[in-house]
């Protein structure tokens, strides 16, 4: 077994997934002051420290995405990488610099960071990195994506990873499909589908190692604006398909984006995902918001109740690794 195989099956094995802290400053502001809460460098420090030393962190998270600003933090006079890998998960790092406009494209987005990332990349590994994270984002119209966004995206999500594996490290490719919109769940698949299988295409042209790489796609929803209800069986079988499809059999696993889902949406999606699985590919989660929410939305009011905070999130990581293992319940989500 390679290094990066092993370090990829150790995040995503035995009911682990990821906990996604690795919104930009941008993002994280939009958080915190959807709550009321001033974004300072402080606050983002103090409700991450909250969420990296809850104690279900031992068992349900495998790995951590941190930001460039986080991954340089200390807390009670460790660094923050040292308080996730004393946990027994790995850190790893956000690397791209954002989605900007696609040039020539009607307002597509490619996303950018590979300028300097060789170099950057050393500098994460010694930090403590052991897997980074790309985010590529695609809409869904009647004309997008475009091919010119489909192809520049898989390029640059294939020049991240070949140097992210020469580093040492294990890349995320997070190709995001938005459910923004009102497209249907056919739409979704179909265009989910186009955009994995061109990510792969590319990614074996630059000669990744498939067993050292980790894929973070959408599950294939209706858009958010879209009046049509799908049940979990359906939704958890399209999704399924749309892998089966397009993911060659080397990557060890699949660890989806909540992408704006509930945290209770997230986890039955993912739970009914693992209870119909029958490929080899392990399923889990790399959640933001839906790890999350509850739990800032509960310290933005209680900013000192540490053991509050903790015990919110971890019920919602004990029910993602729940969802994981395809053993969650509507009785232990109330529980
Ligand atoms: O890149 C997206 C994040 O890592 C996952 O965030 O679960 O809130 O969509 P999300």
């Amino acid at each position: 077994m390679s290094e990066l195989n092993r370090i990829a099956l150790k995040i995503i094995s035995s009911g682990k997934g990821i906990l996604a802290a690795d919104e930009s400053n941008g993002t994280m502001t939009k958080r915190l002051e959807s709550v009321n809460v001033k974004s300072s460098e402080e606050n983002r420090l103090k409700f991450r420290s909250i969420l990296f030393t809850s104690k279900n962190m031992m068992d349900c998270i495998g790995g951590v995405i941190l930001y460039d600003e986080t991954i340089r933090q200390t807390f009670e006079g460790k660094t923050i990488p040292e308080i996730i890998t004393q946990t027994g998960a790995i850190p790893g790092i956000k690397v791209d610099t954002g989605a900007k406009k696609l040039a020539k494209s009607e307002n597509e987005k490619i996303t950018e960071g590979l300028d300097g990332l060789r170099e950057r990349l050393k500098n994460y590994y010694n930090l403590g990195a052991r897997f980074t994270k790309w985010r590529a984002v695609y809409t869904i119209s009647d004309q997008f994506p475009s091919k010119l966004a489909v192809e520049t995206n898989a390029h640059a999500l294939a020049r991240y990873s070949a140097l992210v594996q020469e580093a040492g490290m294990v890349p995320i490719v997070e190709p995001e499909v938005l459910m923004d919109g009102k497209h249907s769940i056919e739409d979704c698949f179909n265009k989910t589908s186009e955009v994995i299988k061109k990510c792969f295409d590319a990614l074996i042209f630059q000669k990744i190692d498939l067993k050292g790489v980790i894929l973070k796609p959408n599950m294939i929803l209706p858009g958010s604006n879209s009046n049509k209800k799908y049940s979990t069986e359906e939704i958890a079988n399209l999704t399924l398909k749309c892998l089966m499809n397009s993911v060659p059999s080397e990557v060890p696993g699949i660890a989806f984006l909540s992408g704006g889902q509930t945290e209770t949406e997230a986890t039955k999606n993912l739970d009914t995902i693992n209870k119909l699985n029958k490929s080899k590919f392990i399923m889990t989660y790399s959640y933001g918001r839906a790890l999350q929410q509850s739990a800032l939305k509960y310290w933005s009011k209680n900013t000192n109740d540490v053991s509050g905070t903790q015990k919110i999130f971890n019920h919602r990581a004990k029910m993602c690794s729940m969802a994981a293992l395809g053993k969650w319940t509507e009785q232990i989500e109330k529980a």
